[in-house]
């Protein structure tokens, strides 16, 4: 097999030790996990905004039917921290017209949104082991491209994906942003990572 970059050696390590969870994030032990419906959307209450409440149950229905996956990083019982992928692109989750969103859900990629870590605990981590975790899960399904926007003023988060091998494809100002420029990344996998 062919690794062609240090985000790949990384991720042939992820998947070796999959399905273990648990991580330790400066000293704080961290269990990374697909959110159980039934009994932890209470708990994942205070990192939503209103948006995300409304389409609450509209992403429900898509991780039902194996079109998206929510991970969460639980402290003890709280969830400190969550990660949504979408494998394919459902109207009712209320996309405004975007070609990158719309690409980025269809061939068999992965959109990756809302990756958050609860205000107080950012910079241990945590991070790290939800996009690790949702690039494992999603490579296992057979994903090879991930995309995601990100602020262009969001200078922590860019640098962030950047050390974790995501590269800049562009940036501009989609329908949805309001005016904000976005910055679009992505992280290309080789399909030799998959066998
Ligand atoms: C971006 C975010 C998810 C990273 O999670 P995290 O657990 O803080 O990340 P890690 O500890 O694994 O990595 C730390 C890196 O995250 C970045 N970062 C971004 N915002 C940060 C913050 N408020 N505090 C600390 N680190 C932050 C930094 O680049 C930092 O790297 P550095 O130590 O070299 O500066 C988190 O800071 C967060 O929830 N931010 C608010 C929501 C957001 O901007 N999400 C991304 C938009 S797509």
């Amino acid at each position: 097999m062919e690794l062609t970059d240090r985000a790949e050696q990384n991720l042939q390590t992820k998947i070796a030790i999959c399905p273990e969870n648990v991580g330790i994030a400066h000293g704080i032990s961290i269990v990374i996990h697909a959110l159980d419906w039934k009994t932890e959307l209470p708990a994942l209450d205070p990192l939503f905004d209103d948006r995300d409440r409304q389409r609450m149950p509209a992403l429900k229905q898509c991780a039902r039917d194996g079109d998206a996956e929510v991970i969460v990083a639980k402290a003890g019982d709280r969830i400190v921290g969550r990660i949504t992928s979408h494998y394919r692109l459902r109207n009712e989750m209320g996309w405004l017209p975007d070609a990158n969103t719309e690409r980025f859900q269809s061939q068999g990629n992965a959109y990756i949104e809302t990756l958050m870590v609860q205000d107080g605990l950012r910079g241990k981590g945590i991070g790290k082991l939800l996009l690790d975790a949702a690039i494992v899960s999603g490579t296992l399904r057979g994903v090879t491209l991930f995309g995601l926007h990100t602020d262009e003023n969001k200078s922590g988060a860019r640098r962030f994906y950047e050390r974790e091998g995501w590269k800049l494809e562009s940036i501009g100002a989609p329908v949805w942003s309001s005016g904000s420029r976005m910055c679009v990344y992505t992280l290309e996998l080789h399909e030799s990572i998959k066998r």
